[in-house]
């Protein structure tokens, strides 16, 4: 089925918003890329279910955008379904057994605003991390502190017949960044196993985590985060350092002189800019140290010709 005429049909479902030819750039923290050729916002699950229903038979990708970190988007943009998780599914509460209940299209910043208000420690080591929950399921996110599937109980979602399934964390297979969710499952809600604790001594601790962030890592310049992986036992922004590449430019795209895991946009980068530089970023990490950097942004848009 065409997208025009998915769109139209999306249209007349309860529940979501639609929108055609829709500039990806600002909805992504890179600020880089094309249009998509439909964006959804559910702002139900029962819309969410529907528009799945209604996809289910179109041969469209589909591609769910969080907050629209972590990923660079193709000049061209891409020819599918966006579904945005935003924060109409995005509440937070604690259920019963000391499980943190988390809505996907949450961002980071709303649960250490929750967990430092109420007292609940576990997930202090989100301090910083740009995306949303949703985001941080498939990606395993994480930092110095801990990843997401550390305190995990179970995700819920959408699966792609469009029926609402309970997916047990210990289900899930999972590794350093990145995870394996069924085909086409798109997160709706998240829980975790949270334990109480005193509220000062959680926002010290997450206080600790954003002030080495504000020191380490560029924080106010359009980026991915990290572009690479870390490979096993190292670190790729140093691997990047010590071969000399920090400041190296291509295009409007610069690494960040401050952690050379960071690719910026200056203004008016394009995808094509990015993976040039990242390319040589790996070309020269493989001369120099023998290691094989492998990138943690997901790409979007791109021909199955570009890989990681
Ligand atoms: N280093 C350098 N030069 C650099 C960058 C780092 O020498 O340009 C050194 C640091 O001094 C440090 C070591 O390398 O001794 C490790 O660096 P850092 O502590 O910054 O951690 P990282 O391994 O580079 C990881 C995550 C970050 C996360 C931080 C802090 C990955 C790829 N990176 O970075 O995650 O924020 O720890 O917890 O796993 C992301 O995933 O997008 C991300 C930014």
């Amino acid at each position: 089925m065409k997208t025009v005429s998915i769109a139209s049909h999306l249209e007349t479902i309860p529940g979501i918003k639609v929108r055609t030819d829709v500039p990806l750039a600002r909805l992504t923290t890179f600020k880089i890329g094309g249009p998509a050729a439909v964006l959804i916002t559910p702002e139900t699950t029962e819309g969410l279910q529907a528009a799945i229903r209604v996809l289910a038979d179109a041969e469209l990708e589909l591609f769910v955008l969080g907050n629209g970190s972590n990923m660079l988007v193709s000049d061209q943009g891409f020819d599918g379904v966006v579904l945005r998780i935003g924060s109409a599914l995005g509440a937070v509460a604690i259920a019963p057994g000391d499980v943190l209940r988390i809505g996907a299209g949450c961002l980071w910043s709303g649960v250490l605003r929750f967990i430092q208000k109420e007292g609940w420690t576990g997930l202090e080591f989100g301090a910083g991390i740009p995306g949303t929950l949703g985001g941080a399921i498939s990606t395993n996110a994480g930092t110095r502190g801990g990843e997401t599937f550390d305190a995990l109980v179970e995700v819920v979602g959408v699966d792609r017949q469009g029926e609402v399934r309970v997916l047990p964390a210990a289900e899930i297979p999972h590794r350093y960044r990145s995870s394996d969710l069924p085909e086409r499952f798109v997160v709706t809600e998240t829980a975790f196993r949270v334990r109480r604790d005193d509220p000062a001594a959680i926002t010290e601790t997450i206080r600790k985590y954003q002030a080495e962030r504000r020191r380490d890592q560029p924080e106010r310049e359009p980026s991915a985060g990290c572009i690479f992986k870390n490979p096993p036992g190292g670190s790729a922004g140093k691997l990047v350092d010590l071969a000399g590449l920090k400041g190296e430019k291509e295009g409007g795209a610069i690494v960040s002189p401050v952690h050379g895991n960071f690719i910026i946009n200056q203004g008016g980068a394009t995808a094509t800019d990015v993976l040039r530089l990242a390319d040589r970023l790996k070309e020269r990490v493989k001369r120099e140290h023998g290691i094989e950097l492998e990138l943690e942004v997901r790409l979007l848009g791109f021909g199955p010709e570009v890989a990681s």
